[in-house]
């Protein structure tokens, strides 16, 4: 049976449109058998990373930070698909997701091996997971996700996580709006099916993914929200 766990990192929490695809991305991997569990990071005690490498030279393996991320290390040592979702804040993750992705600083070794030519720090642990990227952003346009894509394949090419999917949102801010469940439905298909894909076929395919990346019914309800007949407003938003 497939473990997953996410990594919600929205300060919204469950109220915001990440879990709305991160809820749908999951129910689908469970109707396959999968065993899920989500930890938001907003719930948690997670202190930033002050860069000290007691991870890696006085106690290895072990930060000296004590607070919830002993635990959730724990969590992720025993998965085989991490699912971080995160919405884009200011063209990248939340500061939740970034502390917490800092702070898996004790999860690999501090020397240096030679791969082809890239230098890398190799895993402390045998156990690998893969990993699914979840995010929606506000603007219309998947160039708002170009640097939190870009950090994820450099994360992969470092090899911390075989990337199997990104199932990203332009313009998610409308999953939440009144009135409009209806226009993405399809979205909202592709997000269930990506979970499914991600159990039978081991990855979500390019074909799901596209479909919740599909910027022109976003586009055309953007430019009329929130005034668009129908549409009570800013209602569902906030
Ligand atoms: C501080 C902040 C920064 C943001 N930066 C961006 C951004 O750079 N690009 C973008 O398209 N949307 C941006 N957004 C919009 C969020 O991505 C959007 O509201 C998203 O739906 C939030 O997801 P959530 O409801 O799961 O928290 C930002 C929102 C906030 C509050």
């Amino acid at each position: 049976m497939k473990k997953i766990l996410a990594i919600q990192g929205s300060p919204k929490g469950s109220s915001g449109n990440t879990d709305v695809m991160l809820r749908e991305f999951l129910k689908g991997a469970q109707s396959k058998g999968a065993e899920t569990e989500t930890v938001y990071l907003k719930k948690l005690n997670i202190k930033h990373c002050t860069g000290c490498f007691g991870c890696w030279v006085k106690t290895p393996g072990k930060c000296v930070i004590k607070d919830d991320m002993a635990n959730l290390l724990e969590k992720v040592r025993q998965c085989d698909l991490l699912v971080l979702a995160t919405p884009v804040y200011v063209y990248s993750m939340t500061s939740l997701m970034k502390a917490f992705m800092d702070r898996m600083l004790p999860l690999i070794e501090p020397h240096f091996v030679k791969e082809g030519d890239r230098y890398k720090h190799p895993s402390r642990y045998k156990r690998k997971y893969d990993t699914v990227l979840i995010s929606n952003c506000g603007f219309p346009e998947m160039k708002q996700f170009d640097a939190l894509r870009h950090n994820f394949r450099l994360r992969e090419e470092m090899g911390h996580g075989v990337m199997v999917g990104e199932l990203l949102m332009p313009a998610g801010v409308l999953l939440k709006v009144e009135g409009l469940k209806g226009f993405l439905e399809d979205h909202y298909q592709a997000f269930f099916r990506a979970g499914v894909e991600v159990v039978e076929k081991g990855r979500i395919l390019p074909e799901t993914e596209q479909i919740t990346q599909n910027r022109f019914l976003t586009q055309r309800i953007f430019l009329q929200w929130p005034t668009a007949p129908g549409m009570k407003g800013w209602d569902g938003w906030i």
